[in-house]
This record gives structure tokens, sequence and C-alpha cells, in this order.
């Protein structure tokens, strides 16, 4: 039976039983804010339900298109994964306001399946679920249908929370619910043992659900709160595609007439590719959502409705380039589904906007085609790497964030490549990055990945020219593309040829103004990915409209600083192979307008002479002013003429060499001085090591070295004020200081050994002497603590068997230290000593049984407390030595 035939038959019948027929609503629910779209042939009725519109008819039926991605019923994931699940379905539902209530609308569904003048189902494939306390439905079914008990099972609440049950429907988060029976056709071969399905796991496994008989009974107004309806109603649902798949005996809703014909258009398209069962029902089900919701206004975007219907295209395309469809192709298939949405009772005027969908969808699916060819391919690359199939969540999350690769469709595909992904991790990483978003929002435009929003071109004519008149062709804003950047707004200008230089070899992008008759924009950065040039800012005053004619103007005192440090580094690096007479491996370098970074391979040390000799070398070549030229020429005859180069880069057939005569030559796209001269003096300010083997030099040119110079020279006047006598030979100065401060140590710490020899003395004199064992505790006070340590070691020496406790308070902290000579441990622990002493006085430390060190919390410490300590230690070697 045709799918068309069944949705007929069902109008039909609830018809002869005088329910008025009505149109499909809009997937758009008209004045409810509590849903996103259309989720059950009770959405309509929902101010009848509750009692806020009144009636003449009070019994109804539709066929009610459904969409159930985002919001409550949210299936969206499983489309594709699972036969019988669908972004967007056809629910055909009966619905009463009054006029009749539970017994009769088992009825009314159970001749329709079973009669022979309707669906004629097998009574004996038929199993149903109820509501564990709803017995009146259970009465029904048992009494008046006379259903065998064996095939009803009674449904509970889970985690035994009251209502909380596959059978208590709610439309959303609110409105109206209540009690519900389901329907499940038994779909196992005949042969096997039908009497096996005892529970609702058994059902699932076993069986299709396919209606759905709600009792509407309460309305939900708050999260825990519901009240009773004014009158109690009917509310029923059952999938077409499901029911159709049962009478076309297929295995999946994909697979019954309206879907066939539409799977074979997409493989037409595929031809000889891979034909992947998951990806063509993805592609399937999300055309029939995208272009119904188009057709209803809906049009991609970042935002509700607009991303939701953004989100099911870009899964679609995802899967339809991982299945061999590299070019667009998704807008070609609306009219393939126009067939099956010809006879539908409902506005949608799919027929008649076919034009404007295609336009609509063309256009989203080349804005994201960018992103999805380099994020797709990286995701490859990454899964090549994969040794044992466990794709690292911050790799996903990358790809996401740098390439806008949606972390949906990365996990789509590892979940047909077999890759695992912590989900829990994921979520985690991702909530932590929302959050972070949310804190940053509006501070800065996020990195990198607008740059595969761009699809205009831009020539750089930025070498010689520093201000060029041009036209904006794309402008993009909050991540789309958009065709004005309002006052105020951050955003990028994409120019069709511009002066600004793009961030690239290691040099920083150019800032500067773009300004139209209209406004000015200022550019803080500019990035590039091949010709893909994005001046990023914000219009500072006024607006800008897309192929508005331009003034771009780069900051020149910002760029000539730039193309100081970065001709100096060509100079630098010439420099180090002189010096080191091999060539040094270049490991990357930063050039922007503060200073010049080189990191390079060198095994061995760099010592101040070689940096001395670099500094000489560079400096000579800037004197000499020799001119800076650009010859572009093959990459093969560069190679020849030996002209440096990166080995871990791939370049163009035709490069650019930058040639300092008869000094360097290096391959490089980067803007540079026309003389060495202008870059005016060189100083290196650091050399490290940073890594195994690598060094990394970081200098300054220009004025900057000047600068330079005068801060040094201010500090060591600052230093030289510090003297009074000889200001003019500071070294000798300060070396006697250094003498003289060694000479007062050591005095000092003869002092420092007697007196804690005086100390010990008196502490033994004072100790107590408990079961043949003397008994020391004491405050003291001094800068070190190893002091304590010492003045226990000589206790320990003249006393033979003794328990020590020093404190030693000073201004920072207050630590502690337990000592007991070796000949009593086997009885007295200092561990045991330790507790006792934060029972008194919290603190941390540990040890051994002969010595416990540490801290403790109090700062200073009363007489009192250390009384106590005494009292308890005393009590503790009485009761160990008796
Ligand atoms: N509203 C119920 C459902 O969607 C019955 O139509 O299942």
């Amino acid at each position: 039976m045709k799918t068309e035939k069944i949705r007929s038959l069902f109008l039909q019948f609830f018809k002869e039983k005088k329910h008025t027929i009505v149109q499909s609503s809009s997937l758009i629910p008209k004045n409810d804010d509590s849903l996103l779209f259309t989720n059950a042939g009770m959405n309509q009725f929902k101010d009848i339900y509750l009692g806020y519109k009144k009636i003449n008819s009070s019994s109804f039926a539709s066929s009610q298109y459904c969409i159930r991605t985002g919001g409550k019923h949210d299936d969206f994931k499983k489309v594709g994964y699972k036969p019988y699940h669908h972004t967007l379905f056809e629910m055909l539902g009966n619905f009463s306001f009054g006029e009749y209530f539970k017994e009769k609308a088992i009825i009314y569904a159970w001749e329709f399946l079973t009669h022979k003048k309707w669906l004629q189902l097998s009574k004996k494939k038929i199993w149903i679920t109820y509501y564990y306390q709803d017995y009146e439905t259970k009465d029904i079914w048992l009494n008046i249908i006379k259903l065998p008990s064996d095939h009803l099972i009674a449904i509970n609440d889970k985690n035994n929370i009251k209502y909380n049950s596959d059978n208590f429907w709610k439309m959303g988060d609110s409105g109206p619910c209540g009690p519900c029976t389901e329907i499940f056709y038994d779909q196992r071969k005949k042969n096997t043992n039908i009497e096996n399905i005892k529970n609702s796991n058994d059902l699932k496994k076993n069986c299709l659900e396919i209606w759905n008989l709600v009792f509407m009974q309460f309305n939900q107004i708050k999260p825990n709160k519901m009240i009773k309806l004014p009158i109690p109603s009917v509310d029923t649902g059952m999938g077409l595609e499901r029911i159709s798949s049962i009478l076309q005996n297929v295995s999946s809703s994909y697979k019954t007439d309206n879907f066939t014909k539409l799977i074979q258009s997409i493989k037409k398209k595929i031809k000889n590719k891979k034909k992947n069962n998951v990806s063509l029902r993805i592609i399937a089900d999300h055309i029939r959502t995208s272009t119904c919701l188009i057709s209803e206004n809906i049009i991609p975007g970042n935002e509700g409705r607009n991303y939701v219907l953004r989100r099911i295209i870009r899964r679609a395309l995802s899967h339809g380039y991982f299945i061999g469809l590299k070019k667009p192709f998704f807008y070609k298939l609306s009219k393939f589904i126009i067939h099956s949405f010809k006879n539908i009772n409902s506005d949608f005027n799919i027929y008649n906007k076919i034009n404007i969908i295609r336009n609509i969808l063309f256009t989203e699916e080349k804005q994201f085609h960018f992103i999805l060819k380099n994020g797709m391919n990286k995701l490859k690359k990454e899964i090549k790497k994969q040794k044992n199939n466990i794709l690292c969540e911050k790799k996903i999350f990358y790809l996401y964030d740098t390439f806008g690769l949606p972390i949906e469709i990365t996990q789509d595909i590892c979940k047909e490549k077999k890759i695992i992904i912590n989900i829990d991790k994921l979520n985690k990483i991702i909530y932590l990055n929302k959050r972070k978003q949310k804190k940053n929002k509006n501070k800065k435009i996020k990195k990198n990945s607008y740059l595969m929003l761009i699809t205009k071109k831009s020539i750089f004519d930025g070498y010689n020219e520093r201000i060029k008149t041009t036209k904006v062709t794309q402008i993009i804003y909050n991540n789309n593309i958009t065709s004005c950047l309002k006052n105020k707004c951050i955003g990028i200008l994409v120019l069709e040829v511009t002066p600004f230089y793009g961030e690239s070899s290691g040099q920083i992008g150019d800032s500067g103004e773009i300004i139209s008759k209209n406004g000015i924009f200022i550019v803080e950065n500019t990035k590039k990915n091949g010709n893909f040039i994005a001046h990023i800012g914000f219009m500072k005053n006024g607006f800008i409209n897309i192929n508005d004619i331009v003034y771009a103007k780069i900051n020149i005192k910002k760029r000539k600083i730039i193309q100081s440090n970065h001709s100096a580094t060509h100079l630098l690096h010439s420099a180090l192979n002189k010096i080191f007479k091999l060539k040094v491996n270049q490991k990357g370098s930063l050039i922007n307008n503060k200073y010049l970074r080189f990191d390079f391979q060198y095994n061995e040390d760099i010592t101040e002479k070689n940096i001395n000799q670099l500094e000489i070398i560079v400096n000579k070549k800037i004197q000499k002013n020799i001119p800076i030229n650009a010859i572009i020429t093959s990459f093969k005859k560069a190679k020849k003429n030996k002209v440096i180069y990166l080995q871990s880069k791939k370049y163009k057939k035709i490069v650019r060499i930058i040639d300092i005569e008869n000094f360097s030559s290096e391959l490089c796209s980067g803007t540079h001085h026309q003389n060495t001269g202008q870059i005016g003096f060189f100083k290196i300010i650091s050399c490290k090591k940073i890594g195994n083997q690598i060094k990394r030099i970081k200098a300054i040119t220009g004025i900057k070295v000047i600068k330079y110079f005068h801060k040094k020279i201010k500090k060591e006047k600052k230093i030289k004020n510090l003297f009074i006598n000889n200001k003019n030979n500071i070294y000798q100065s300060i070396k006697k200081i250094i003498n003289n401060i060694n000479d007062i140590k050591k005095e000092n710490q003869k002092l420092i050994n007697q007196n804690i020899l005086q100390i010990s003395k008196n502490l033994i004199s004072k100790a107590y002497f408990i079961n043949k064992i003397f008994f020391i505790i004491k405050i003291i006070s001094y800068k070190e603590h190893r002091i304590i340590r010492k003045i226990s070691d000589i206790i320990k020496e003249k006393l033979k068997k003794a328990i020590i406790i020093l404190i030693n308070e000073n201004n920072f902290i207050t630590t502690f230290l337990i000592n007991i000579t070796q000949n009593i441990i086997k009885n007295i622990n200092a561990l045991k000593i330790k507790n006792i002493l934060f029972s008194i006085i919290p603190g941390q430390g540990g040890g051994k049984k002969n010595i416990v060190e540490g801290k403790l919390i109090n700062k200073k410490i009363n007489s009192k407390k250390i009384k106590k300590i005494k009292i308890k230690v005393i009590e503790y070697i009485k009761k160990i030595m008796n």
C-alpha cells in the first residue's frame, strides 16, 4: 500500500467517524514561543486543550508535518543510524475535546489497524504499553478489546520520578500532557517465538512503535507543577513513514516508496563512489527538512530556527563530501522531493518556491564548501595518524575551532570509521570553551575560522605601494557574510587589491585604515590564507557597503620597523652561516614592529665573542647600504643558485628571492627595505637555548637600538649614584662590597655557633627527666630553620636518651622539629609525638620515627599551648616506658 493511500485511508476513516479533517499546520508554531518547531499533531490545538479557545466541532483528524530536532523531542543524532527516525516526518492523528475519551480512542485505533476494511494488521502482532497507574486504560484493552493479557505491558516512572515515563507524554517543558498507551507492531520473522516479550526492553528490540494515544489531563505550568485541564482530551499520533514501512513490508522507513525515489536520485549522483547507507539516509532525510523549512521562509543562520536549519544542511553536506560528492550537489535534490509533497494537505509551497529554495541552498553550500574541504582534509590526516583508533578530543575541538568543522560531523565520521571518542571529555572541552567565549564575547573576533568564510580572492600589491584605491568585495560580520558593516561593529573586509600584508613567513600583518565616502574602518590586523586576505578591525565611524570604492592605507611607520626587522633577519641568517662556517638550520622566526626573533639549530654553545662578531658583520652590511632586490624566478633555478630556503616548507614553481648583493639570497614573500642602510642599527638583546640544540636570538633595529642604550646608560648612572666615592670604577666598588659581605657572613656564622652552643647547654640544663628519658620543649626564634636542627644535634650528642621538640618562630613562618635519640625509637615514635603536637597546634609535616619536621599553622604560639603539649608528651612517655 502506497504512503499516499495510507494517509487518505486514515483521514477517510476518521471522516466516517464524524471528525473534522484539518490541514497540517505550519512547521513554525504560531504565537507559541515555547516551541522551536511543530513537534506533534496536537500543537495546532494547544489553545483548545488549555480551554483558551472555544470550538464548534469537538473531534478532528489531520496528517501533520513535524520536526523533531532541537527542543524537547530531538532525534537529530539518531537520523541515519536508526531505521525509523527522521528530523521531519508526517504524523497521522485524531483529537477529541470532550467528545470521547480513552475508550473510544482505543476502539478507533484498534479498528483502523486491524479491521479488514482498513489496514488489516494481524492482531497477534500487536503489543500494547500503558502508564502503570492508568487502570482505566488497562481495563479497556483487556475487557473491551479483549487483548491477551501477555500482550499488555505496564510502563513505570524512570528513576522514581512521578510522570517521568515513556508512557506519560509532554509536549515540551510546559503545556498539555497526560498518560498514554502505545501500540507496537511485532517485526520478528514468523518462526521465532513471539511470546517472549515481557518488558519495554524486549519491545524496543523486536517491535516498532507505531501509534501513541495520549489522554491529555494536565497542563504543566512550571517544571514541577501541573494543573488539571478544563476538559480531558484525546491526542493520538501515528508516524506515517513507520506504518508505511509495515504495510510495504520493508525493514526501514527509508525503504518506503517516498524515500526510495529520493535515495535512488542521490545514488545516481554518486555514480561509482562509496555508497554508505548512513550517509544516504542522512542526506535524504535532511533535504526534506531543509526544503520544507526554507519553503516556510526560514533561512540558514546562526541562531534559533535558522541555526537548526544551518546545522541540518551542513551535516548533509559533510556526509555528501564523505561519500565523494565534492562539488555542490545538495541544492539539486530539492526537486526530487516535490512528488512526495504534492498531494499533502497543507500550505507548503515547495513547488512554487523551488527556485528560491535551490538558490538559498546553493549559497549556503558554496559558503560551507570551503570550510568543509579544509576541515575534512585535516580530519582525514588526523584519522590516518591514529594508531589505536582513538581520536583525541582536543583535536576534534581544534578542527571545529580553527577550521569550522562542526563537531557532530567529526563525530559522525569517526563513528563510521570506528574511531573512538570520549564524549564526556569532549563535552567538557566544549563547555569550558563556551564559558571562555562568553567571557570574551565582543572582545575579539574568533581566531582564524573566519578566514574559511572568505570566497573572494585579493591581489596583494603592497611591496612598494602603501596606499591603494580599491573595491570592497566581501564583508564578514558575526561569522556571516553580509552586505554592510555598520558603525562601531567589529568585522572583516575583503578588498579587490590590497597594500596590507597578511601575516605570513613569520612577519606579522599590517594595520592601518580603509576609508570610504561613508565611514572609516580601522584595520587592527591582516591575516591571509593563500589568496584570501582578511582585514580585521572595526568601523570607527559611519558604515561600509559591499562594492564600495575605498582608500586603503597601511600604517607606514609600523611597516617600516617591520621591514627593518625582516631585512635584518636575512642579514643575521647569513652572518650566522658565515661565522659558524656551515648552514645553520632555521627553526622559526618572528618579525614584528618591536623586535625580530630567530630560532635555529646549532649544537655548540654560542659565546659572547660570537654575538659580538654577528653584530659587527650585520652592522657593517647595514653601513654599506647594499641594495635589496626582489627577484622572481623558478624554484628549480633558485635551488641551483644555492639560495637559502626552508627544507620543511612547500614552495610553488615560481618563487621570490630577496637578494642582498654578495651576501644573502633567500626565498621570501615578506616585505623588505630597498637598501640595507634603511635598517639603521642592529643589536642582539638575548641569545638563549630553547630546546634540544635549538638556540633563539632576539634582536632590535633602528631607533630602538638607540633607545635600548639610553635605558642601559640611565641604569648605569643610577647604580653609580649609589656610590659616593670611586664613581668612575663601579666594578671595583661592587667587588669591594661583595668581599665585605662575605667577611661579615663568616663572622656572623661564628657568633651564631657560639650562641647555639650556649642555647643548647641552657636547654639541657632545663630538660625534664621522665623514666630515664630527657625531654626538651622550647620556642626559639631564628631566621633559618636549619639552626634548630643544629641545636637539636648538639643536644643529642650530649644526652643519652632524649626527646627534643623545638619550635622556630620568625616573622614569616613557624616551623618545628621533633628529634629522638636512636636508642629509644623502639618505644618512642616521633610521628606519634607529631600527632600530639598537631592536636594542640595544627600544622603540616612528616618524617621518620626518629625525626619529624614541618610547619605550624599558628604563627604565634602561647605558653599555655606549650604546657598542654608538654603534659600530653609526658603522659605518652610514661605510658610507653612503664
Ligand atoms: N502527541 C503525541 C506524540 O507526539 C501523540 O500524537 O506522540
